[in-house]
């Protein structure tokens, strides 16, 4: 998964003028915020600086979590989206991902930080296109004020970040503004799946109807101690790889998601839950389906199957009937 070349320009254009010494001290930075802030709605990212590293940093592994949960939500939920509303836009890395999976006509980034905003436009102006269907608004999901609607409410990385006791009134919200779907995704930890677990059980006793990743609409079976995401394998940049110091040309994305619709839908008939074991002749799948969470053996014998099997990934589905 890659950036659009467009915002990866655009992205390492930000940090030109900065140091490498700088870049690195910025993004350990914002690391040590995150951790010892996070969920105390206090790990705002309010300097130029900051958002400028955050965005070469974080952008491309949010970009494409994102855009691998919306083609999940796409292969079931089909790609009738005209609107998107994103919630914490954040530099807009949400908004990028949902252009390219769902190519809507409008799409309204509503965020808290003033510096994010201007970076996440300055970031769009490089792509005209997207720049002439997009619009930045200062916006508070704590506020009374309600969610501005459109077909799809998105919002990435965000919900973790409320504190606790608001954060499913704030789910609330962006549920009604949602005229046909909702997607939520926060990361692939204990902590962020614990959040996705929750909303999950809120919204389907609101009357929403499972899109992904579950192939049903029952009690969550995945145990206290677990948490269920999936990965996403991201390219890093020359500049990306300096500033992380990484050995790797890449890094894998983990995510947790949830995606609602307000109709009813069809719903995978299994998702892979892990990395399949390939072996010799067989393949291992820990898969959810309708009835149950197991691991599955498909042999060569299964020959359709084992041809998904062996193109599946974390996250995927099967097309077969358990
Ligand atoms: C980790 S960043 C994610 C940004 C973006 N969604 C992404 O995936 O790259 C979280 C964003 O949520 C925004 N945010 C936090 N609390 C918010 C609130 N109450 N209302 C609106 N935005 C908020 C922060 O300012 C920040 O831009």
């Amino acid at each position: 998964m890659d950036m659009p070349f467009k915002l990866k320009e655009a992205t390492e254009g930000l940090v030109e003028d900065i140091n490498l010494r700088d870049l690195r001290r910025i993004s350990n930075k914002i690391t040590e915020k995150y951790l010892e802030r996070a969920s105390s709605g206090g790990n705002h990212l309010t300097s130029e600086e900051e958002v400028k590293v955050y965005s070469v940093v974080r952008m491309p592994a949010t970009y494409g979590a994102v855009s691998d949960a919306l083609s999940y939500v796409r292969d079931i939920f089909g790609d009738d989206i005209d609107s998107v509303s994103d919630i914490g836009a954040g530099s807009g890395a949400a908004s990028w991902a949902c252009r390219e999976i769902f190519a809507p006509s409008e799409i309204k980034c509503l965020e808290y930080e003033d510096q994010m905003i201007d970076i996440g436009r300055t970031l769009m102006s490089g792509d005209k296109e997207l720049a002439g269907i997009a619009s930045w608004k200062n916006y508070d999901l704590l506020s009374d004020e309600p969610v501005p609607g459109s077909d799809l409410v998105i919002s990435s990385y965000v919900i973790n970040e409320l504190p606790a006791d608001k954060r499913l009134s704030a789910v609330d919200k962006m549920w009604k503004a949602a005229g046909k779907i909702m997607v939520i995704i926060e990361p692939g930890t204990m902590t962020g799946f614990s959040v996705i677990r929750d909303i999950r059980a809120h919204i389907l006793e609101a009357g929403g109807h499972m899109i992904a990743p579950c192939p049903h609409e029952g009690i969550c079976r995945i145990g206290k101690d677990d948490w269920c995401h999936f990965a996403c394998r991201v390219m890093r940049s020359k500049m990306h790889k300096l500033i992380k110091d990484a050995a790797v040309p890449y890094e894998d994305e983990k995510y947790s998601f949830i995606a609602f619709s307000k109709t009813p839908v069809t719903p995978c008939s299994c998702r892979i839950l892990r990395h399949p074991e390939i072996n010799k002749g067989f393949i291992k799948l820990n898969v959810c389906t309708s009835s149950s969470n197991e691991v599955i053996t498909v042999t060569k014998k299964d020959k359709e199957l084992f041809k998904q099997a062996r193109k599946a990934k974390q996250g995927d589905t099967l097309d077969h009937s358990f």
